[in-house]
């Protein structure tokens, strides 16, 4: 039974953690990222889930690229705003750290009221790229309410599968 403890050898907790802010209580680059990200929720492409994210990813050379998600009748053929935003990125500027990304989300023509976070596989792919430069990477996640902020995508990753483990 997983509720009797005799079972278990050793407890480990690991700990996260996460700001919660007021959109207004934010910095001013931070601010600056978010409206990038909530102006790229009008060019995402989402006829089936009427899920229209927005992501901005800012780098260490100033510059601010934005994408959003891009949906298709083979529903698996399409990508998620963060994984858009941050290969083209990638794709662009090979040799420049991402340093932060703001993620935001509208629905019917709202924004949603509390935040989404990044689905495994953009996880998975964000945390590649925090290794690759060796820089951390800000997360925002928007919500009109409340936005998360975390300073870097390893926090939204314990335990990850990455290039470490393949020895
Ligand atoms: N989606 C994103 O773009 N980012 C997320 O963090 C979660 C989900 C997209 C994928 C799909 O186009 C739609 O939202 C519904 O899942």
């Amino acid at each position: 039974m997983f509720n009797d403890l005799s079972y278990i050898m050793r407890l480990k907790k690991i700990e996260i953690e996460l700001e919660v802010y007021r959109f207004d209580e934010l910095n001013d680059l931070d601010k600056a990222l978010v409206n990038e990200a909530k102006a790229a929720t009008e060019r995402s492409y989402a006829p089936y889930s009427k899920f229209h994210v927005g992501a901005a990813v800012r780098l260490a050379n100033g510059v601010v690229l934005q994408g959003s998600n891009q949906e298709n009748a083979a529903y698996p053929s399409g990508l998620c705003a963060e994984r858009v935003t941050m290969f083209y990125a990638n794709s662009q500027y090979p040799d420049v750290a991402p340093v932060a990304l703001a993620i935001a989300t509208q629905t019917e023509g709202s924004f949603l009221a509390q935040p989404i976070t990044p689905c495994g596989g953009c996880r998975q792919v964000l945390l590649e790229t925090e290794e690759r430069f060796r820089r951390p990477i800000e997360v925002l996640l928007y919500g009109t309410e409340y936005v998360y902020k975390v300073k870097q995508v390893r926090d939204l990753m314990p335990l990850a599968f990455d290039k470490e483990s393949l020895v």
